[in-house]
């Protein structure tokens, strides 16, 4: 049976002056999700946007908001980012003070749930809220800039994360340096949604950002065909 992965191009490596346009463009060349990095540049050296401007982007696609937290104290902010439209919310394992706390309340609004670790976080702080997330967002770069070379040692982290996760209906998606060279390996150990900035974005136009996502899509396929 072929999976095909939920591809979620990264808008940060899309242009931010045009920010309507590009997830327009990027929805008609076959994205699945919009992924939605948001920093605030106290838990990530970076600063992007907040919940105005995703508010303002709703009104412009009906795909699913999947929005990264890269935030401190993410529970102060987690209602606004509910009230903007984000369908998922994902917080960091390591900015969350009472992680279980955070996902009930993200639940509580009636969203979807996600937990994001870095590189160096094991996947052990899931354990006990395994029955409380929707999503478990695997970093495969230090999370704050796009275009940073992934992290091999993500590849078996996923592995153990889908086996953790059992027959549980949770998504693990992989952030960070996805390509059509990396994304077969996170898809063969348990990944079933990608986020990809600069793999998809690069050319700056519909017809390159078409052409990179079937490449991404290309490449998980021909490697679950040699597996087969
Ligand atoms: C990094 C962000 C990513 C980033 C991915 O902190 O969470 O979503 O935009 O960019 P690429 O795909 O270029 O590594
Ligand atoms: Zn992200």
């Amino acid at each position: 049976m072929t999976k095909t992965p939920i591809i979620a191009p990264s808008l940060l490596s899309a242009d931010f002056s045009i920010l309507r346009d590009e997830i327009q463009a990027v929805e008609r060349a076959g994205a699945d999700w919009m992924h939605l990095d948001v920093m605030d540049g106290h838990y990530v050296p970076n600063l992007t946007f907040g919940p105005p401007v995703i508010k303002a982007l709703r009104q412009h696609t009906a795909k699913t908001f999947d929005c990264h937290l890269m935030i401190e104290r993410p529970d102060d902010y987690v209602p606004a980012f509910a009230d903007a439209g984000a369908d998922i919310i994902t917080v960091h394992a390591e900015a969350s003070k009472h992680l279980d706390r955070s996902l009930q309340l993200i639940r509580s609004l009636g969203r979807k749930a996600g937990v994001s670790l870095n590189p160096s976080t094991p996947e052990n702080v899931l354990e006990y809220v395994l029955d409380k997330v929707d999503l478990v967002l695997v970093m495969s770069v230090n999370p704050g800039f796009g275009g940073q070379k992934f992290i091999p040692a993500m590849v078996d982290k996923v592995r153990r994360i889908r086996a953790m996760l059992g027959e549980r209906p949770v998504h693990v998606e992989v952030d960070g340096g996805v390509d059509p060279v990396t994304a077969p390996r996170v898809c063969a150990a348990g990944a079933d949604a990608l986020v990809a900035g600069s793999a998809v974005f690069r050319g700056g136009n519909e017809d390159a950002y078409r052409a990179n996502i079937a490449a991404i899509r290309e490449a998980v396929a021909a490697a679950e065909l040699e597996t087969a």
